[in-house]
């Protein structure tokens, strides 16, 4: 006899009928369906770069394929990739890695999920500075582990202080995580402030600190620090970086990290069992993103710095909304707590900034992420990796769609 779709739910394991699904994934295919539906919408709910991969990059990649780089590689990647990251690495950041301390992995996403999975004991807990990437707390809670978000607000450019810090720190914490610049405030850390996370870090050897730096080349300070330099703490961090943001490679999958050796290790052993290595043909086409032509993500992050003006000067307009100035990233974070309880024209009432971005994708045709998703219930997510067409437009239609309700 045939099972019914309920029964055969019940045979999934608990572990993935927990797993909370991609919000921004599943924003991006709620407005795809609208599409197929015949609606105009723009999509400002993914985070990846509408530009293309560098010219020599892709030369880089079709001559491995020339040059049948086709077998399977060592677990970590190349011996010269993980050489040209430690490069990367000095260059760019002042970190002194070795390459057998390099990992790298399918994304930056199984770099972090190697290392949850490799840090994290069932009962463990994480501490995040809230808003976070999604992902990170389904990896945690995948794990075993809980999430301890540190709250954050607009007033404080979202950023988490030492003191928050130390009072969230227990005998069972394992782990902190944060991204700088970050995914989704656009927040980031000044080497002043980390050195402020430090001094409390330092005093909790149990603690890793993971360093997510991946949108390091779109920040508009130009001072990007990585709290791995910082002496007192700098044997336990895991810096982890990859080639998707600043690169515009998101479909190539390359993230990698520099790490102590006994989580290099680690790492590679849990990735031996999982997918062995990235693919042979990026790994190759890697070198040449990290070699020392900067130019095209040079440009990619002018446009990124015009298109944040562009943005925050319409989003500015928008009665109601709070906009901060994010430093980094490709996204704006605006709080519309002042929207919730308002009713829309057709008599709903709005209970949640949930419900908000529901209004705003099924009325105003533009697709946002709630903060909810990201550990922030206040805010919503736009990304600006958009054209300023679109993004004119965008907000043109958010402003009526917000302005309309009462
Ligand atoms: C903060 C942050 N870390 C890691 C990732 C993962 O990037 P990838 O797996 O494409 O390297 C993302 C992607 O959205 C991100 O925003």
């Amino acid at each position: 006899m045939e099972s019914t779709i309920v029964e055969q739910q019940n045979l999934l394991s608990d572990r993935i009928q927990n797993m909370k699904e991609s919000a921004t994934l599943k924003m991006a295919a709620l407005g795809r369906e609208l599409k197929a539906k015949g609606a105009n919408i723009i999509s400002l709910s993914l985070g990846e770069p509408d530009f293309d991969t560098p010219q020599h990059v892709k030369d880089a990649a079709k001559k491995a394929i020339d040059d049948n780089y086709s077998h399977y590689t060592p677990v970590p990647g190349y011996m010269d990739l993980q050489e040209a990251i430690c490069h990367k690495f000095k260059r760019d950041n002042n970190l002194d890695y070795t390459p057998a301390q390099i990992v790298t992995s399918t994304g930056a996403k199984q770099t972090l999920v190697n290392l949850m999975l490799c840090l994290i004991n069932p009962g463990d807990e994480a501490i995040l500075p809230a808003p976070y990437w999604v992902s990170y707390e389904a990896q945690i809670l995948l794990a075993g582990g809980s999430v301890v978000g540190l709250p954050t607000s607009i007033e404080t450019d979202f950023k988490a202080t030492p003191e928050q810090l130390e009072a969230a720190i227990t005998d069972k914490t394992r782990v902190f995580l944060f991204s700088s610049p970050c995914n989704p405030s656009g927040s980031v850390y000044t080497k002043a402030e980390l050195e402020g996370l430090a001094e409390v870090l330092a005093k909790h050897e149990k603690i890793t600190i993971v360093a997510d730096e991946i949108y390091e080349h779109i920040n508009f300070t130009d001072q990007h620090a990585s709290i791995g330099t910082i002496e007192s703490v700098k044997d336990r961090v895991v810096t982890v970086n990859g080639l998707s943001k600043g690169f515009a490679m998101t479909g190539w999958r390359l993230g990698y990290m520099g790490a102590p050796l006994w989580i290099a290790k680690a790492c590679s052993k849990m990735q031996g069992q999982f997918t062995s290595a990235t693919c042979s043909i990026t790994q190759r086409a890697a070198i040449a993103a990290l070699g020392d032509n900067l130019e095209p993500t040079y440009a990619m992050k002018e446009s990124f710095l015009k298109r944040r003006a562009l943005i925050l000067e319409k989003l500015r307009e928008i009665e109601g909304l709070e906009v901060n100035e994010p430093q980094g990233a490709f996204y704006v974070f605006p709080s519309a707590k002042s929207f919730v309880g308002k009713t829309t024209p057709d008599g709903q009432t709005l209970n949640s900034v949930d419900d908000l971005c529901m209004h705003i994708l099924n009325t105003a045709h533009v697709s946002v992420v709630p903060g909810s998703a990201f550990g922030n219930e206040n805010c919503f997510r736009i990304s600006y990796a958009s054209s300023e067409e679109n993004l004119i437009e965008a907000c043109s239609r958010m402003k009526a769609c917000l302005g309309a309700l009462k």
